[in-house]
């Protein structure tokens, strides 16, 4: 029986233990942890408890008693201290980039300097800052667009590296403050043109030769109903039954392709080593066309939980030849051809002030035709499922449309206690939807 260690305990692990359990080689799942997802427990993993996802000790140490066939790595952070390398150095093979490629998602100007370098053609005007004291050319980045810019960290900050005009600050000052705080901090900033247009993301899985698209999603980052509030890691996410999204056609699925098939050969030029992973696009469709906005080296949270529970392909055999170079064996990645609509029940507060420590009543039934559930912000202790802050619990409905996705997804919603929760009720709904359109008209 092979056996495969996940390291990571969010909602996306959850999704990614799913899709293992599903595999006709019925591997045996081992879960390298900080708490115990009820989720990822109920799967019948057996947990490894650390006290933090980037010790790499007490990963050899599991690992060396194990014998583990393959890791993959969950987050962002234990790839950008270099956990993928040094799996491999150990002889155990990872699904996860390097050190050097996660730079994709850890640095911004990075990702604009290579799209630049190799004439990939999705990038908004950018400008990357490096000294504090130039505020004259940051100015004048800023007057070129009447303010209508975007200012990026270049490091993780957790979701807190971007501040959008409009959104986020309404003068100068405020973008250069974060401006500078970026640079002192990381050494850069990146600053760029605002674009317009509905968002939606592709997550691929690649070699470093072959790139397996998964379907298109639409994630909804505002706390609020009806796009209000601030800035989360995603509320809820949709996907539509025909792989694609009500707002884009073939040409917009093909172009994001073309980025992203690009990009993974650019990268291997540049850093002399093949994208072994996952390469997420976020990419946002302008009157001039689609763009890519980011890459993230990880299955998103939550797009990983409309995508992988809904996999026909055997997800370990595509682990397995990604890591081996030979996913061009794998044609094409097989889905339910079913819609979803996902919500995370956040703990109240959420994202500035999460409330942590109430013990929720849950209802048994997670793994239904109809209705999933997937944890995150719950940990479990001593038989009792604690509220552990930040995004809890994520809902997914499936159907055969977004409608009926949507009203199983309620249908389910309705059987949890909302004392301690909230939701953002209007994802996945008609009027929702036809709000994004109208953003490419
Ligand atoms: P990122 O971390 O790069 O994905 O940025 C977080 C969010 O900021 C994105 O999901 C977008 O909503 C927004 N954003 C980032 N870059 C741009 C841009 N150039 N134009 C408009 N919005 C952007
Ligand atoms: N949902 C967005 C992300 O995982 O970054």
């Amino acid at each position: 029986m092979k056996k495969i260690i996940v390291v990571g305990n969010g909602g996306s692990e959850n999704a990614i233990c799913y899709a293992l359990k599903k595999s006709p080689q019925n591997p045996r799942i081992y879960n390298f942890a900080t708490t115990v997802n009820p989720g990822i427990k109920k799967l019948g993993a057996e947990i490894l408890l650390t006290d933090r996802l980037n010790n790499f000790e007490d990963l050899e140490n599991f690992a060396g008693k194990i014998q583990p066939d393959l890791v993959i790595i969950g987050p962002e952070n234990p790839i950008a201290d270099g956990m993928s390398d040094f799996l491999k150095k150990i002889g155990i093979p990872c699904f996860a980039p390097s050190q050097k490629n996660v730079q994709l998602e850890t640095s911004k100007s990075f990702t604009r300097n290579l799209l630049k370098k190799y004439e990939i053609d999705a990038s908004p005007e950018f400008f990357v800052s490096e000294d504090a004291e130039d505020t004259k050319s940051r100015e004048k980045f800023y007057q070129k667009f009447d303010g209508q810019i975007v200012v990026k960290a270049d490091g993780l900050l957790g979701g807190k590296g971007v501040l959008v005009a409009g959104a986020h600050f309404d003068d100068f000052e405020t973008a250069e403050n974060f401006a500078r705080k970026s640079i002192e901090k990381f050494g850069r900033v990146v600053l760029e043109e605002k674009l317009i247009g509905p968002e939606f993301s592709v997550i691929s899985i690649v070699d470093g030769e072959t790139v397996l698209d998964t379907q298109a999603i639409q994630d909804n980052k505002l706390a609020g109903i009806d796009d209000t509030g601030p800035q989360t890691g995603g509320m809820g996410t949709i996907s539509d039954e025909n792989w694609s999204l009500p707002f884009l056609d073939e040409k917009d699925l093909q172009k994001a392709r073309e980025i992203t098939v690009q990009t993974m050969q650019a990268i291997e030029k540049e850093t002399g080593e093949k994208y072994v992973g996952v390469m997420y696009g976020g990419f946002i469709k302008t009157k001039n066309g689609v763009k890519l906005i980011e890459y993230n080296a990880r299955f998103g949270d939550p797009e990983a939980l409309n995508i992988l529970p809904m996999m026909k392909t055997d997800f370990v055999e595509v682990c397995e030849k990604a890591v081996q170079g030979k996913l061009r064996e794998i044609s094409k990645l097989q889905f339910e051809p079913k819609a979803t609509v996902l919500k995370y029940l956040c703990a109240k507060g959420y994202p500035q002030n999460p409330q942590k420590g109430a013990i929720l009543d849950l209802p048994k039934n997670w793994d239904e035709e109809k209705a999933k559930v997937f944890f995150a912000g719950i940990k479990e202790e001593d038989g009792k499922y604690i509220l552990n802050g930040g995004r809890a619990i994520a809902v997914l409905g499936i159907g055969k449309n977004l409608a009926e996705a949507n009203e199983n997804c309620e249908a389910k919603i309705r059987e949890f206690p909302l004392e301690h929760l909230f939701y953002r009720s209007d994802i996945g709904t008609k009027e929702l939807i036809e709000k994004r359109m109208k953003l490419v008209e």
